[in-house]
């Protein structure tokens, strides 16, 4: 039996969301969990890239969207995770910056230019279970093809109104560009970065999210922990540098619920 393969783009007009930290934990937990998951770099920081350890790959994502004949298969590399390289958890790196902006000025006169990633990934994606695309804030001729390629999307947020307001600025774009309305996206809001302690905003953060979206929010919250930073700075996951902290069980549950929710 073949199962859908699910192209989950990571995404929100706003930076320091959470959108690296959940694409690379949630891709690792979930790869945990049996699945085959492949990791895609459209940020132009080259974050999940660094995570997985695959800063200096021959290749990257522009190979292929620039040219049609180039195999896909060879810009894909096992993920490096605690020094090992992961059998079910692979990437096809992102470049710093200047390489992204080129790469998408070159992409705009090009033929078929948002469904370029897409019909790239029509050749390979019945080797995963699951595609994650971590993406920027901005608005891209690659972040267009992200739109386009997934199946569903997953919005992290904090409890803040610019962040809210960053989710439900590409919320628009999506309906705009896939030509659909809100409710024939699929769709998960994950509360992220959540203090505790700041009840004003979680309080704020609760009602907005439960009468928005009661439907489309998830029951996972990831609240905010300092190992987080600390993780980041080591490129590992989580639930690699803090195995059996708390923290390190907030994304194996956001996993357990996305894979719940097919
Ligand atoms: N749950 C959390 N608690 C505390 N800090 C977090 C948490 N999740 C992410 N961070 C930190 O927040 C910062 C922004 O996260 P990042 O994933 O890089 O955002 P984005 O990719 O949306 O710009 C990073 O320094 C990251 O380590
Ligand atoms: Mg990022």
């Amino acid at each position: 039996m073949t199962t859908q393969t699910r192209i989950m783009m990571i995404g929100c007009r706003k930076g320091g969301v959470t959108k690296t930290t959940t694409t690379v934990n949630l891709a690792y937990e979930l790869s945990q969990q049996g699945q085959r998951v492949l990791v895609l770099d459209f940020d132009g920081q080259g974050d999940s890239t660094k995570f997985f350890k695959r800063s200096e790959s021959e290749f990257y994502i522009g190979d292929a969207l620039l040219d049609r004949k180039f195999d896909i298969n060879n810009a894909i590399y096992p993920a490096i995770i605690g020094g090992r390289e992961q059998e079910n958890l692979h990437i096809i790196p992102g470049r710093r910056g200047d390489v992204m902006t080129k790469l998408d000025m070159d992409m705009i006169s090009l033929p078929r230019r948002d469904e370029r990633l897409k019909l790239h990934l029509d050749k390979i994606k019945h080797h995963y279970d699951f595609i994650l695309i971590d993406t920027t804030p901005g608005t891209s001729v690659l972040g267009l093809n992200a739109v386009m390629a997934a199946t569903e999307f997953v919005f992290p947020t904090e409890y803040k109104e610019h962040s809210l307001d960053g989710v439900e600025t590409l919320l628009e774009h999506i309906q705009d560009v896939r030509f659909i309305d809100e409710d024939e996206i699929q769709f998960l809001v994950v509360p992220s970065k959540i203090s505790k302690t700041a009840k004003k905003a979680l309080a704020y953060g609760e009602e907005y999210l439960s009468s928005r979206w009661p439907n489309n929010t998830a029951k996972t919250t990831i609240w905010e922990r300092a190992v987080f930073s600390d993780a980041e700075m080591e490129h590992e996951p989580v639930s690699v540098t803090n195995k059996g902290h708390v923290a390190a069980r907030f994304y194996k549950e956001l996993a357990r619920e996305v894979i719940a929710n097919a």
